[in-house]
């Protein structure tokens, strides 16, 4: 049984300001890329999320100092004397996390090997790490399978490479990133994934001294330097979180005050959701996101990597698409299991039916294979309140969405795993008029 029980009454707009920090899909690889160098990193506008502590006690489990100052937000990193854990000790705190494996290229350099935990992550899909082996072996890395997961080593020192991603993946860009900033020669990567928290990323890189240049059409080229030095950087804000409280003030027609949320890095999302019906005004300190008062409208959407609709939009936009007059439909391109949040909206009253079929203007890679990646959304339709156990994060939290849109009581259960990605929740729902309480 899942962690962490609430009842939530719903059935009542929510209306108030909540603040955003850091972005949980950046801060996380800034605190690696610290490794890169001996000197002290300063990473600003953290959030106390759980996934900073996984990190925190990673690194801490490689010989790095961490410390966290919660409130202020800040994070400092000195990687002093690093030295590969005995891997019960990196299973021990790895918990569920996916960034281990972003470690390889930083501890590459420094120690000459890695050793990688079998992965977790939300369950959204099979998340293989392919492209990150592929990179690392084209960069000289060689792996021996362990019981619990992968011994990586580099007797000679990682080579910069020709590297050529399928498709553009988050993590193997960032990969390649952290891998190609010290290796020896020019590393062209093509393919490349460009969502904002990458661009960061690599501003943070050349603070810190590397060599780095984008083009336009995904190809970005590195040349590898010997030594980087520590940075200061702000995190940009997290704009999935942003998005997710823009749809629950869509979805319980109330209005939200998001600030630290930015236009720039939510283009597609105010597009959408101004299509949809929803209303917003951006101010230089952050968004205002709220219902017209009047119907919403469906529309098609699909999801893409950036500059597209992200898929991590996709989960609390679909409950607030429960509540659109007429017949909308959201094909999932990024992941092929993405929809499995859909079954507690239809015990919750929603008419959500999912497809294998690619149903969107273009044809993705799970069309013939069997996935459920489409869905057709019909509304507007009352939702009641239910017994749901929550299925991931993002699924998790649009739950929690229905739940507080939802007429009645609600039991959510599962309900901890939303710490992973969403700063002081619960505190946050108060906040806006929620009538929530913990149960256990
Ligand atoms: N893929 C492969 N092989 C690989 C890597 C990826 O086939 O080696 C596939 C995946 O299976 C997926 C697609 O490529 O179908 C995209 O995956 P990507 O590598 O881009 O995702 P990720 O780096 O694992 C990050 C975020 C996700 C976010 C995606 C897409 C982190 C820690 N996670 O994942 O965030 O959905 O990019 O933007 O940065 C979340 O925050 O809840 C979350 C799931």
């Amino acid at each position: 049984m899942a962690d962490g029980v609430i009842k939530v009454r719903g059935g009542k707009p929510l209306h108030g300001e909540i603040t955003v920090r850091g972005a949980k899909n950046f801060v996380s690889k800034a605190m690696v890329a610290a490794l890169l160098t001996d000197e002290t990193s300063v990473l600003r506008n953290v959030p106390l999320i759980r996934d900073v502590d996984v990190v925190s006690s990673l690194l801490r489990a490689h010989g790095a100092e961490v410390d966290y100052d919660h409130e202020a937000g800040t994070l400092t990193i000195t990687p002093g004397k690093l030295h590969l854990p005995d891997p019960n000790e990196i299973l021990a705190v790895a918990g569920s996390s996916r960034i281990p494996i972003l470690f390889c290229g930083p501890l590459l350099h420094e120690l000459g090997e890695a050793f990688i935990p079998d992965l977790g992550g939300c369950h959204i899909g099979e998340r293989p790490v392919d492209f990150h082996l592929q990179v690392l072996e084209e960069f000289g890395a060689r792996r021996d399978e362990q019981m619990y997961g992968l011994h990586l080593t580099a007797p000679s020192g990682l080579r910069a490479k020709k590297v050529h991603l399928p498709y553009p993946s988050v993590g193997a860009t960032e990969q390649t990133l952290l891998a190609a900033v010290r290796a020896r020669g020019i590393t062209e990567l093509s393919g490349a994934a460009v969502e904002p928290e990458i661009m960061d990323l690599i501003a943070v890189l050349q603070k810190m001294g590397a060599l780095i240049t984008v083009d336009t059409d995904r190809t970005i080229h590195i040349e590898g330097v010997q030594k980087l030095h520590g940075y200061t950087h702000t995190a940009l804000p997290d704009r999935i979180e942003a998005g997710s409280w823009a749809c629950a003030a869509l979805a319980t027609k109330g209005d939200i005050f998001v600030r630290g949320a930015k236009q720039d890095s939510m283009m597609s999302f105010l597009n959408v959701y101004r299509k949809v019906g929803g209303e917003f005004e951006v101010f230089d300190d952050g968004i205002r996101f709220w219902h017209p008062g009047t119907e919403l409208h469906s529309l098609p959407i699909e999801t893409d990597v950036h500059p597209g609709f992200m898929t991590d939009w996709q989960q609390p936009l679909v409950v607030a698409l429960t509540q659109a007059t007429g017949v909308s439909v959201m094909h999932e391109t990024v992941y092929e299991n993405r929809f499995g949040f859909t079954r507690a909206l239809n015990q919750m009253g929603a008419h959500i039916e999912v497809y294998r079929e690619c149903l969107g203007s273009k044809k993705c890679r799970f069309g013939l294979e069997n996935f459920y990646h489409s869905a057709i959304i019909q509304g507007p339709t009352p939702l009641h309140g239910a017994n749901i156990e929550v299925p991931d994060l993002r699924g998790g939290f649009s739950h929690l969405i229905a739940a507080l849109a939802a007429e009645g009581e609600s039991t959510v259960s599962g309900i901890n795993i939303i710490n992973r990605g969403y700063e002081h929740f619960m505190q946050k729902l108060r906040a806006l008029g929620a009538d929530v309480d913990k149960v256990e």
